[in-house]
């Protein structure tokens, strides 16, 4: 196979600016979750690539790339944008192959991809320091610098999303990057890395390695020579990536997913919250980090809100990719497998209403119906854990302080609406619930690549997306001057 419309072998590592097989020479299978059928091969990274990676990527950040000014940056951003956007066709149906995701869904992850590099375009050459009031005969001010080479390590539900976030950011600050696509999906990493090639962005500035998180991965975060990673993925192996980083005390974004809630009461328009509540928990599968998989809503709209979502459920239908349906397969069998287990667990709840997989669905595609259950309790297993499938829970609540109470009730922090017409109530819960994102009467505002976005407790810490990602990307010198 080749990745037309660009004509590059998947097969193929994307270091120094050069198309190139991984040193073993070995290669891992990629699956098309639509039908299990095999897609093409992908290079097996490992440590010896990823050393070649990150050799290129300093020799970048010493030498020309380095030296280019945010202007210069700035306009390489907004071309490999502007590539994006004449590739969307192909990517998409890249994405939607690989991921399995619904067409439409693929393109407007491409859209995103377009977004985040005229975001930072428009940016990067507005990121100033300051200068700082001192003592006498001083003039301090702070510079603010790349922190040189940086990893990113992506999963597979949203790959353009990602590295628009996360490399595109830390490009446009300057810094060198090796990206490390997940062994399930890498293609449109792969053709993003053509396309910054053809957009000019000089050899080395970006490197891409595909391979096993326990090979490629691990030897990424555990280089020397990597001066800050980026992750985003499970909990589990955002552990390992923190404790690897450790070793040479570099930093580390993480995005680790979440239970994300909407609270529903009994002032909220309805009609207005029910397509939020749906589709936040079923787009892409609910394959989501910020999926919200936990829907709160008092009893005086309880009935309501749980009839109008389980009528949107039954018009669910789960099918391949490319016929564009509301739902795709999962990434995987074994992501399916995985899901299978959470509804198994849920063996002891009340099905509100279940979705469908469509007839004539290939059988080795992994497709699991769109599921909601109802009068879920707080503590249960599929009411405190990331399910990640289309699955959400409905909780009911007395009154604002039990719906407080439940919505922080989990280890994660990521995500959280609030549909209410109170403005002070929207106030205060703005304020208290833990989530690094609050929206109120809307779930997500459409993705804007302008909003900062980011979790604590085990949904992470840092922030990727808007200008604080530029900050994140880059660090702080203080330039303290005496000429009395
Ligand atoms: P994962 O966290 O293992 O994989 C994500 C990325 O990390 C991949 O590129 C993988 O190759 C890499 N990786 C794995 N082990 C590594 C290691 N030791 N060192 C460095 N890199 C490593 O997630 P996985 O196994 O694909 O999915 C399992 C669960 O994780 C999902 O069911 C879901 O709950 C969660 N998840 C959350 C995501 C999010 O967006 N927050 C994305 C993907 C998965
Ligand atoms: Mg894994």
């Amino acid at each position: 196979m080749t990745i037309r419309p660009l004509d590059i072998d998947p097969s193929l590592c994307f270091i120094a600016g050069a198309w190139v097989p991984a040193k073993s020479g070995q290669t891992l299978p990629l699956v098309n979750p639509s039908d299990g059928s095999a897609l093409c091969d992908i290079a097996r990274g490992s440590s010896d690539d990823i050393d070649s990676a990150v050799a290129a990527a300093r020799a970048a950040f010493n030498g020309d790339w380095g030296r280019a000014t945010a202007v210069e940056r700035g306009r390489l951003m907004s071309r490999i944008g502007a590539l994006v956007l004449e590739n969307i066709d192909a990517l998409a149906e890249l994405e939607a192959l690989d991921v399995g995701k619904p067409l439409r869904q693929a393109r407007a992850d491409v859209v995103a991809l377009a977004r985040y590099m005229e975001f930072y375009a428009g940016a990067v050459d507005k990121l100033h320091g300051t200068t700082i009031p001192y003592l006498d005969g001083y003039t301090v001010y702070t510079l603010r610098e790349p922190h040189g080479v940086t990893g990113h390590i992506i999963p597979w539900n949203y790959p353009m999303q990602i590295i628009g976030r996360s490399v595109g950011a830390a490009l446009a600050t300057g810094n060198a990057v090796v990206l490390k696509p997940a062994e399930e999906a890498c293609l449109t990493a792969l053709a993003f890395g053509e396309l910054a090639r053809r957009a000019g962005l000089p050899a080395g500035a970006l490197n891409v390695v595909p391979g096993l998180g326990a090979e490629a991965g691990a030897a990424l975060t555990a280089h020397k020579d990597v001066n800050h990673i980026s992750f985003t993925g499970s909990v589990g192996t955002g552990r390992m990536i923190q404790q690897a980083a450790s070793t040479h005390i570099v930093p580390v974004t993480l995005e680790l997913g979440g239970k994300s809630p909407q609270l529903v009461f009994d002032d909220a328009d309805i009609d207005a919250a029910l397509p939020f509540l749906v589709n936040a928990g079923i787009q892409n599968a609910g394959q989501t980090c910020s999926a919200s998989s936990r829907i709160l809503v008092q009893r005086g709209v309880y009935d309501r809100v749980v009839s109008g979502m389980a009528e949107k459920y039954q018009a669910l239908r789960a099918g391949p990719a490319m016929d564009d349906l509301e739902v795709g397969p999962l990434v995987s069998g074994r992501q399916k497998e995985i899901v299978e287990g959470f509804l198994a667990a849920g063996h002891d709840l009340n099905v509100a209403a279940k979705g469908t997989v469509i007839e004539g669905a290939p059988k080795g595609g992994a497709y699991v119906a769109p599921t909601l259950f109802e009068g879920v309790s707080p503590d249960h297993k599929l009411a405190q854990e990331e399910i990640f499938g289309p699955v959400q829970v409905i909780i009911p609540f007395e009154d604002e302080a039990e719906a407080l109470a439940i919505a922080n009730g989990t280890d994660f922090g990521l995500v959280a609406s609030v549909w209410s017409r109170d403005g002070a109530r929207q106030m205060r819960l703005a304020r208290a619930l833990r989530s690094g994102q609050v929206f109120l009467n809307n779930y997500g505002a459409g993705g804007g690549v302008e909003l900062p976005f980011g979790g604590s407790g085990l949904s992470g810490h840092g922030r990727e997306k808007g200008f604080e990602a530029l900050y994140g990307f880059t660090t702080l010198k203080t330039v303290a001057a005496f000429h009395g």
